[in-house]
């Protein structure tokens, strides 16, 4: 199943998260997922395995496995790169960890930036601003970063842009300035945030959205996340599994499902050849309008990624 975007590309709705796939197996990774059906990659300058992904790509390519024109490639200008001269940088960057000579979509990863940091210095420099574990923010609009992601677009370099992390809000601003539209919004989305007003409202612009974290918790285990550990894991929570066993499949199943049928792309990640398999093939039955008005009911605003701290880099990370 495929999504048509507002500038009229057409990108499978169902694609692989890249962010912790350890480098030591992201080629293999990637090779895997792409024999499996995979051709939506969502990938990040802040992931630091943009290379090995580049390598999976380039062995599937060379094996005949896929064109290149038959992926979708992605990546995020991460934070210390928002002014105008190091989106160029940036691009340059990515495109040559990738391998590759154009990206498919290239999103702001946050709405906040930061001081430059050269990539010798540290690369994915992650929350480090050059002096110690202090945040020091660039005087940039969001409006220049864009304007500087319009220019890629016209260079070539670039097929689609997209934001990622912005509120209904940021949204609305940038709308105002832009003369590109972005195609995207990539947000935080499992039924513990349901974000039905940012949904409703990013729709109505002609703005498709693509749910990141959908298992909930259960990424941010990994990472000792306090309110992660705190949390009920969604696998394990009744009112999914009582789906989950109404229709005989997994509660893993059950929360993509809603998600796609809620009309997001989603990108799930698993460093598992099992479940990148089972990930991919979800749309093949449905939740009926009760089931997701119960799924949706679980919501409790709880958010995981918000690395929006003015002065304090947040304990997770
Ligand atoms: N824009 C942003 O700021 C942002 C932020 C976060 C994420 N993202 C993107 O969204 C992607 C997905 O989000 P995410 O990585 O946070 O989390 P996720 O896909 O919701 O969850 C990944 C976790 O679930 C496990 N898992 C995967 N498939 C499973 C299945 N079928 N059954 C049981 N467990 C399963 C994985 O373990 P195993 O690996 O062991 O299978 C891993 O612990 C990321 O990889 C990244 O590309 C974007």
């Amino acid at each position: 199943m495929s999504i048509k975007l507002n500038n009229g590309i057409e990108i499978p709705q169902i694609g692989f998260g890249c962010w912790k796939v350890e480098k030591s197996i992201c080629a293999q990774q990637i090779y895997e997922a792409i024999k499996a059906g995979y051709r939506l990659f969502d990938g990040a300058m802040d992931y630091g395995n943009e290379k090995e992904i580049g390598d999976g790509i380039q062995l599937a390519i060379k094996d005949g496995l896929v064109k290149r024109e038959e992926l979708f490639i992605v990546s995020k200008l991460w934070n210390n790169y928002h002014d105008p001269k190091s989106v160029k940088l940036a691009i340059n960057k990515v495109l040559s960890d990738l391998k590759l000579d154009y990206l498919d979509i290239f999103y702001i990863h946050f709405p906040i930036a930061f001081k430059f940091v050269p990539f010798e210095e540290k690369y994915p420099p992650g929350f480090y601003c050059g002096d110690g574990d202090k945040f020091i923010y660039e005087d940039v609009s969001l409006a220049q970063t864009w304007a500087a992601l319009e220019n890629l677009v016209e260079e070539g370099l670039v097929k689609s842009i997209g934001i990622s992390n912005f509120s209904g809000a940021l949204i609305q601003d940038l709308l105002r300035t832009c003369k590109i539209k972005p195609a995207l919004l990539q947000i935080e989305h499992h039924p513990y945030l349901v974000q039905e007003k940012l949904i409703e409202y990013t729709k109505s612009q002609g703005i498709n959205i693509v749910a990141y974290s959908s298992f909930g918790p259960q990424s941010f285990v990994e990472l000792d996340h306090p309110a992660a550990q705190d949390s009920i894991t969604l696998f394990k929570h009744e009112t999914v599994t009582k789906i989950a066993s109404n229709h005989s499949v997994s509660p893993a199943k059950v929360l993509l499902r809603w998600s796609t049928q809620r009309g997001l792309l989603i990108i799930p990640k698993s460093n598992q050849k099992e479940r990148l398999l089972a990930n991919l093939k979800i749309n093949d039955f449905d939740l009926t309008q009760e089931e997701l008005d119960a799924i949706s009911s679980l919501d409790k605003g709880l958010r995981f990624n918000d690395p929006w701290n003015w002065n304090k880099i947040p304990t997770f990370i």
